[in-house]
C-alpha cells in the first residue's frame, strides 16, 4: 500500500510494531460486534446485505502452511504494504487468499485488529469475505475468499501484451458495484463506517467482474451524535486523499466521496491517482483533470483512457467526468451523498447494457441534476457523432 510519506501510522505505539499483541485482544476486539448496529438494529438480509455469516474462524500456522504448500513462490499473488499474499486451498476445498502480516511493513498489529473487527461485524456482497485468522506466535494471517481476477489496479495499469483492457462498460458496473458497498458502510451501518483507503488496488474483483471492497484496517467509525467528524491522524494513500482531510486530520464520509471521485477520474482516464512518474504538476490525476472538470467547455473526449481505443459513449463520458467532479468538489459539503453517486453510476451501467444509442436513454438521477457539472453535459451537442459502442 503506498501511504503518503507525509502521513504516520496511527495510534501505533513504540514496542507493539513486532507481533506481540496476545490472541485474547484480538478475541476481544471480534466480541465487541454486539456494540454496532445494522440497519438501526434490523436483521441484516437486504440490498445486497449477506444473510449468511459464517463465524470468522481461527487457524493455525500449519493448517494454513498445508492450505499453501508452505508458502509456494508459484501460488504468490502479490504483495502489499501489509505483506505477501497467497492462494490456498483449506481442508474443507474452499479456495482463499492468505495474507501474511509483514514485520517489517507499513501496516501492523493495529490495522489487523481492526481489519478482523470490521469485516466480523460486515456484510454485504460488494465487501470481501474474511473466512479467519491466524495469530500463531510470529504469523499473523488473514484468510480471505479468493478474487479470481484479482484487483481493479491488476487491470488498469502496466498491462501486459496479452491480457485486454477493461471495456466502458466494464468500467461503469465495476464502479456502480464498489459504490453500492460504500452506500452500505456509510448508510447501512450505524455509526456509519469510513473506509479511508478507497483506491483501486483495494477493489477485488470476482468473476464477472464483480466488485468487492477491501483492506478495512484504516476504516473508522464516523461521528455520532451532535458530532460532524473524527478527528484522527492522517492516513491514506497520496492521490486519494481528501484536502481538509489532509489538512485538518478532520474525517467525514465525505473523505471517502473524494477518495471514490479519483477512482471514478482513474477508470475514466487511465490515469494513476498518483504518478510520480509523470511532471510534478501532472502527478496527481485531481491536478490534471481539475481545469477540465471546473470549465465545462474544457472537457473532452480526449480525456477518456486511450486504452478505450475511443469505444466508449461519447455521453457516457461526460456524465461519469461529471461525477466524478461533484465528488471532487473542494468544499466536502457540496459532495453528493454516496446513494446519489451510486444511483447515477448505476444509470451509467445499465444505459451501456440496454443501448449502442447512448443518447436515448434514461437522464440523470434528479438529485445529480442540480449540480452544475450536470448541466454541462446535458448542453453537450449531441448531434456530434459518437463513438459507437462494442
Ligand atoms: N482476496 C484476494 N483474492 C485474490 N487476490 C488477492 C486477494 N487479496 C489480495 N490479492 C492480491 O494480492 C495483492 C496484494 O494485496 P494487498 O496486500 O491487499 O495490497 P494492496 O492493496 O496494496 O494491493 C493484490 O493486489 C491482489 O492482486
Ligand atoms: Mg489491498
Amino acid at each position: 500500500m503506498g501511504f503518503c510519506s507525509c502521513f504516520g501510522r496511527e495510534g501505533e505505539q513504540k514496542g507493539t510494531s513486532g507481533l506481540n499483541l496476545p490472541q485474547a485482544r484480538v478475541v476481544s476486539v471480534v466480541e465487541s460486534r454486539q456494540h454496532y448496529s445494522v440497519n438501526g438494529g434490523h436483521e441484516p438480509g437486504t440490498n445486497g446485505e449477506n444473510k449468511t455469516q459464517f463465524p470468522i474462524r481461527t487457524f493455525s500456522y500449519y493448517e494454513l502452511a498445508a492450505a499453501t504448500t508452505f508458502f509456494k513462490e508459484d501460488l504468490f499473488l502479490g504483495k502489499g504494504g501489509f505483506g505477501c499474499v497467497h492462494k490456498g486451498w483449506l481442508d474443507n476445498g474452499q479456495v482463499v487468499a492468505i495474507k501474511q502480516l509483514d514485520r517489517n511493513g507499513l501496516q501492523g498489529n493495529r490495522e489487523f485488529l481492526v481489519e478482523v473487527l470490521m469485516l466480523s461485524l460486515l456484510h454485504h456482497e460488494h465487501l470481501i469475505n474474511l473466512i479467519g485468522y491466524c495469530t500463531d506466535s510470529d504469523h499473523w494471517m488473514l484468510v480471505y475468499e479468493y478474487m479470481p481476477l484479482g484487483s481493479l489496479e491488476d487491470h488498469l495499469h502496466d498491462l501486459p501484451p496479452d491480457k485486454a483492457p477493461l471495456d466502458w462498460k466494464t468500467r461503469m458496473k465495476i464502479l456502480a458495484g464498489a459504490a453500492k458497498g460504500l452506500q452500505y458502510l456509510h448508510d447501512k451501518i450505524n455509526p456509519p463506517v469510513i473506509f479511508r483507503d478507497c483506491k483501486p488496488s483495494n477493489i477485488l474483483l470476482g468473476e464477472g467482474y464483480f466488485p468487492k471492497l477491501s483492506d478495512f484496517g484504516l476504516a473508522k467509525l464516523g461521528p455520532v451524535g451532535d458530532k460532524t467528524h473524527v478527528s484522527t491522524r492522517v492516513m491514506g494513500t497520496r492521490g486519494y486523499c481528501a484536502p481538509e482531510y489532509a489538512a485538518t486530520g478532520k474525517l467525514t464520509v465525505k473523505s471517502d466521496i473524494y477518495s471514490f471521485g479519483v477512482v471514478i477520474l482513474e477508470l475514466v482516464t487511465g490515469r494513476r491517482g498518483y504518478d510520480e512518474k509523470r511532471p510534478k504538476y501532472e502527478q496527481e490525476v485531481v491536478d490534471w483533470a481539475r481545469p477540465m472538470l471546473k470549465d465545462h467547455k474544457k472537457l473532452s473526449k480526449e480525456m477518456a483512457d486511450p486504452a478505450l481505443k475511443k469505444q466508449f459513449p461519447r455521453r457516457g463520458l461526460f456524465q461519469a467526468l461529471a461525477i466524478a467532479a461533484m465528488c471532487l468538489q473542494e468544499e466536502a459539503a457540496k459532495r453528493p451523498k454516496i446513494h446519489e453517486v451510486m444511483t447515477a453510476l448505476s444509470c451509467l451501467a445499465s444505459q451501456s447494457e440496454v443501448s449502442n444509442d447512448y443518447y436515448g436513454g434514461p437522464s440523470t438521477p434528479k438529485s445529480l441534476q442540480k449540480q452544475p457539472m450536470v448541466d454541462c453535459y446535458n448542453q453537450q451537442d449531441s448531434s456530434r457523432t459518437d463513438q459507437g459502442w462494442r
